[in-house]
């Protein structure tokens, strides 16, 4: 694993936004793996940011999101369609059929969530896999007990999660109970994966990734045996890090800073 650590949440989001433009740059044709969440807005802010300023293109890219809710439609305000729409993809040159989510209204679920594992072998495959963290360690939606050979499938949330996400909805009720999520070996497959976590309320869960044991109970820490893992994230999230001394002298302030 690299460990970067910025002084600030937005240090941490651009450098995301820059290395995920970079990868485009290097390989247009990119097939790319994208994450929701708050901690992910910021993100597509700067890569809107960027692609205004022509220095990224994404008219030769795919991309494919991590997870869906469940029994919401894609226009539904709360779908992840609609996050990934309003935040990144109106704004830029990539073509809407290049862009692909778990379909949350399939009648057979089950069945969406094969077909969408084999659109991504069909591509060739994610090249650059973006990542959130859960407060439980969980990425997608793949929740403490997962496989860690898990594939895209549909998963039941947390009462937990559904707390945290609560914040989007009208009430707890109305959160979604189930999704449909890439599973931890289909991210483990991508060629490189990205990892931004920024605030004290994830410290717990990145001090367990990075220097806990592997293990279902923190789905994140299969990253620990990902070749091509980079974590990015800023001082709050890094508070609980035992060797975070060590981090920040092999890449001081988060150092290996991209330019475009
Ligand atoms: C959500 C998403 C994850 C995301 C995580 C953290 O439930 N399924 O992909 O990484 O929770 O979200 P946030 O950035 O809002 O803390």
């Amino acid at each position: 694993m690299k460990i970067l650590i910025h002084d600030t949440a937005e240090a941490a989001e651009k450098d995301t936004a820059r290395r995920l433009a970079q990868a485009v740059n290097k390989k247009p044709d990119s097939v790319l793996g994208l994450a929701t969440g708050g901690t992910m807005t910021r993100v597509y802010e700067e890569l809107v940011a960027l692609y205004n300023k022509k220095r990224v293109s994404f008219s030769e890219a795919t991309t494919f999101n991590l997870d869906e809710y469940i029994g919401l439609p894609a226009e539904h305000p709360c779908s992840y369609h609609t996050y990934m729409r309003e935040a990144l993809f109106k704004h830029i040159d990539i073509p809407e059929a290049a862009t692909h989510l778990p379909d949350g209204m399939a009648s057979d679920p089950d069945q969406a969530a094969a077909d969408y594992e084999a659109a991504i072998h069909a591509a060739g495959g994610i090249d650059l896999q973006l990542l959130g963290i859960g407060h439980n360690g969980h990425i997608g939606f793949n929740e403490p007990s997962s496989s860690l050979q898990s594939r895209t499938r549909v998963k039941t949330l947390t009462e937990d999660t559904r707390r945290a996400n609560q914040r989007y909805f009208a009430s707890f009720d109305e959160t979604p109970i189930y999704a449909i999520t890439m599973g931890i070996a289909t991210i483990m497959d991508a060629r490189e994966c990205l990892l931004l976590a920024t605030g004290a309320g994830k410290a717990d869960a990145v001090a367990a990734m990075i220097e806990g044991p592997m293990s279902a109970n923190c789905p994140a820490s299969a990253l620990q045996m990902h070749q091509t893992a980079t974590i990015l994230l800023d001082s709050e999230a890094a508070s609980r890090l035992a060797n975070r001394a060590y981090y920040e002298y092999v890449h001081p302030k988060g150092d290996d800073s991209v330019q475009l």
